[in-house]
């Protein structure tokens, strides 16, 4: 760490010696909130799956078509777990873009995305945003906390996003089960967006890629695409059904044939509660 970066640490806590998979993301999206330790991550990643940041910004694209599309049809409600550093556009602002009433909450279980989060809040202090610490192993105390309850009316439909989240949640933690009790809690009418780092494209590199991660203190659970399809397990599927992210819903056709299957990494898809 750099004498800059252990002053920060002491203030906050933000275990900077290792790297997190949030100021990972971030620096795979070009963003400046990480460190040496992060970057260092980064760079193994990158040495034995260069095509990782062309995955990341796959994934957060996936991210904006899906959110415009759900806003688009008529969704008013979203709940975001696994939020990630604020990267523009966020939910929120594609969401309120297509329809300015839209109602966002954001989750997430790491220090630093809650110290950035009245960053990522600064220009709605309207309460049509808000963010909740959470930890979504915990889905129960999730959809309590008072930050969701006095945003969102779960009596009504709502959706539910969790983009990049829940390859960092494993079998052992009861990923499956904890969907199911998010799922549950819903209104009909609710969405789920998911999309999910897969092996299937190239198992050999995502053994690489889980060993650095692994090393770096993170658990990745990369799963199938039946494993994955399994999460959507009673809701409807909405047309592409479960896909590499970079061809759901393509703004371009162009823009999803430039990215191949192996460089997307993962599969994403988005069904509705009937
Ligand atoms: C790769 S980022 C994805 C960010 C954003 N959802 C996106 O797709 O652009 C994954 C995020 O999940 C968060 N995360 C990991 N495990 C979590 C957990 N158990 N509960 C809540 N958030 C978690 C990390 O802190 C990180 O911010």
């Amino acid at each position: 760490m750099s004498e800059d970066e252990t002053a920060v640490d002491a203030v906050m806590d933000l275990q900077l010696d290792r790297a997190h998979s949030a100021r990972m993301y971030d620096y795979y999206l070009g963003g400046r909130t990480n460190f040496t330790a992060d970057r260092e991550a980064v760079g193994r990643v990158m040495a034995v799956f260069p095509a990782a940041l062309v995955a990341a910004r796959a994934n957060r694209e996936f991210m904006h078509r899906a959110t415009r599309f759900l806003a688009g049809s008529g969704m008013r409600q979203f709940l975001d777990i696994g939020t990630g550093i604020p990267t523009s556009p966020n939910l929120h602002e594609v969401a309120q873009r297509v329809a300015p009433e839209c109602r966002v909450v954001y989750t997430d279980n790491d220090p630093i995305v809650l110290a950035h989060a009245q960053a990522l809040l600064c220009s709605h202090a309207s309460g049509r945003t808000a963010y909740a610490e959470g930890d979504v192993t915990d889905p129960e105390a999730v959809l309590s906390t008072a930050a969701l309850r006095d945003t969102l009316d779960l009596d009504r439909p709502v959706a539910l996003s969790l983009n990049a989240l829940l390859h960092f949640v494993g079998d052992d933690q009861g990923a499956h089960k904890i969907v199911e009790h998010l799922k549950g809690a819903l209104a009909s009418g609710s969405t789920l967006a998911i999309s999910h780092a897969t092996w299937e494209f190239a198992p050999e590199a995502m053994e690489r890629v889980a060993e650095v991660y692994r090393s770096a203190g993170t658990r990745l659970h990369f799963r199938s695409r039946e494993e994955i399809s399994r999460f959507f397990d009673g809701w409807e599927l909405i047309e592409p059904g479960i896909v590499p992210s970079s061809k759901w819903r393509p703004d371009d056709p162009d823009d999803a044939a430039n990215v191949t299957d192996i460089e997307a990494a993962c599969f994403a898809g988005v069904a509705r509660k009937l």
